[in-house]
């Protein structure tokens, strides 16, 4: 594999899927984020347009591509003011090395744009390139006089959406490297979680296992929800304190060289998941298990969401918690109210990664799909998590409307005496293949016995 060889195909595929014989087309990285009120930046994220079609992740740097001359790489060097503050800044040999393109400095993007004024103009990746050209040390627009075409800007900014879906080798090696050190984290957590530990402490031991196996960051805010808690979809830590009885929701994934993993592991605090969480436990993992072994190419993953939605809602009528025929209460979004998000979504360079539905449809409005964020047929090379969940949200279950709706559906005395539960999510991140997917996140203990086998381990200790 030869990473630098890869970012210029990449270049070609989009240029030849572009299909120009006129115009400019800027790709700008972004600049960092002031944190308002003080003298302070955001972390800084390329933007994923740029760091894909550039193979680098530099601050106020473009990427500019003309159907005549190719591409030509503008990079902001440090100031002889920066260098005092910040160091020397990128090794321009390490840039042309990373990128397979021979960095020029920033500065003399306005000179390469100058005769191109009368072309059609595209801006991609972070539009505050239009907004705040001084941050690339370039005058305004309207003072060369051109003006960016919206139009062709979203069309070309489609494309390379649709050919970021399909991961290349390098992007694989990342994203493997992402889930090894996932691995560490989570195993680290379900190794060592204990009562009286709070959320947040147990945060900072997930995420400082990930950062020593390897990553450059979280890939989004770890997610770690103890007894109700595990029902708050995207639940902060707290300083809650863990119980024995409850259960531990950690939904985090570590980013290397920006590609993002996505993990959802759920256990008990205890040594043993009690009674009812072992029968959802093993619903969930029975549902996510099913969804990986249909996910092939061709497979449409809204069909693999239904399919999940189905054996959720059979499971919760097994379970005694709602009434009627799977395909019914399915229809009807009954399921929805114990599983209301999606089955998952594409993953890559952004945790939700871009080109998740096919041009032209968009989530339906209806409560069990509105918050499904793929709808395409899946194909060879194409990461995306698979991720049930059953919760008992009181933001949904205590909402008069719907216990109206389900009165018949639902056993809400039975829902009542579980709303304390919280919830259980179980997600890896698959590869799509031609044969089986493989799951890139596959050594994270999920069975039942192997996570009670640890957690009677970490109490004997
Ligand atoms: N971690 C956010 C998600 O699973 O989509
Ligand atoms: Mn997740
Ligand atoms: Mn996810």
């Amino acid at each position: 594999m030869d990473p630098t060889r890869l970012v210029a195909e990449r270049r070609a595929r989009v240029a030849r899927a572009w299909g120009l014989d006129r115009g400019t087309v800027l790709v700008a990285s972004g600049l960092p984020v002031p944190i308002a009120g003080t003298d302070q930046f955001h972390d800084f994220h390329a933007h994923a347009e740029f760091r894909y079609l550039a193979g680098i992740a530099e601050p106020a740097s473009v990427l500019a591509f003309d159907p005549a001359e190719g591409w030509q790489l503008f990079v902001a060097f440090p100031t002889p003011d920066d260098r005092i503050w910040t160091g020397d800044g990128p090794d321009p040999a390490a840039l042309a090395a990373a990128s397979g393109l021979v960095p020029r400095p920033i500065e003399e993007l306005e000179a390469w744009l100058e005769p191109r004024r009368a072309e059609p103009l595209a801006l991609l990746g972070n539009h505050d390139l239009a907004r705040r050209p001084g941050g690339y040390r370039l005058a305004g627009f309207h003072r060369l006089e051109v003006s960016p075409d919206e139009e062709l800007s979203a069309r070309l900014s489609w494309v390379i959406s649709e050919q970021r879906r399909a991961k290349d080798p390098a992007e694989l090696d990342a994203m493997r490297r992402a889930a090894a050190a996932s691995r560490a984290g989570h195993l680290l957590a379900l190794c060592t979680a204990r009562p009286g530990q709070a959320e947040r402490a147990l945060q900072v031991e997930l995420e400082a296992e990930f950062f020593r196996a390897g990553a450059d960051r979280t890939a989004y805010g770890s997610i770690v929800g103890s007894g109700p808690n595990a029902a708050i979809l995207h639940a902060a830590p707290t300083r809650r304190e863990l119980r024995p009885g409850d259960l531990v929701l950690i939904d985090a994934g570590a980013e290397v060289d920006g590609y993002a993993s996505d993990v959802t592991r759920t256990f008990p605090v205890g040594p043993r998941f009690e009674g009812f969480q072992r029968d959802l436990y093993a619903l969930v993992l029975q549902t996510q298990r099913a969804a990986i072994e249909a996910a092939r190419p061709g497979v449409e993953y809204r069909d693999l969401h239904l399919a999940a939605c189905r054996r959720i809602a059979a499971g919760l009528v097994d379970l005694g918690i709602l009434r009627g025929s799977p395909d019914d209460l399915v229809d009807c979004d009954a399921h929805a109210l114990f599983f209301p998000h999606g089955l998952g979504h594409l993953l890559g360079l952004a945790t939700h990664d871009a080109g998740g539905c096919l041009q032209g449809r968009t989530p339906s409005d209806r409560f069990g799909l509105k918050w499904l964020r793929a709808d395409l047929p899946l194909q060879p090379g194409y990461v995306v998590t698979i991720e049930p969940g059953i919760y008992f949200i009181p933001a949904i279950l205590r909402d008069p409307a719907r216990r109206e709706r389900y009165r018949e559906a639902v056993n809400w005395d039975r829902v009542d005496s579980l709303l304390q539960l919280g919830g259980i999510r179980i997600e890896d991140d698959i590869l799509v293949t031609e044969d089986a997917a493989e799951v890139l996140t596959a050594d994270i203990p999920v069975g039942i016995e192997e996570i009670e086998a640890l957690r009677a381990e970490a109490f004997a200790r």
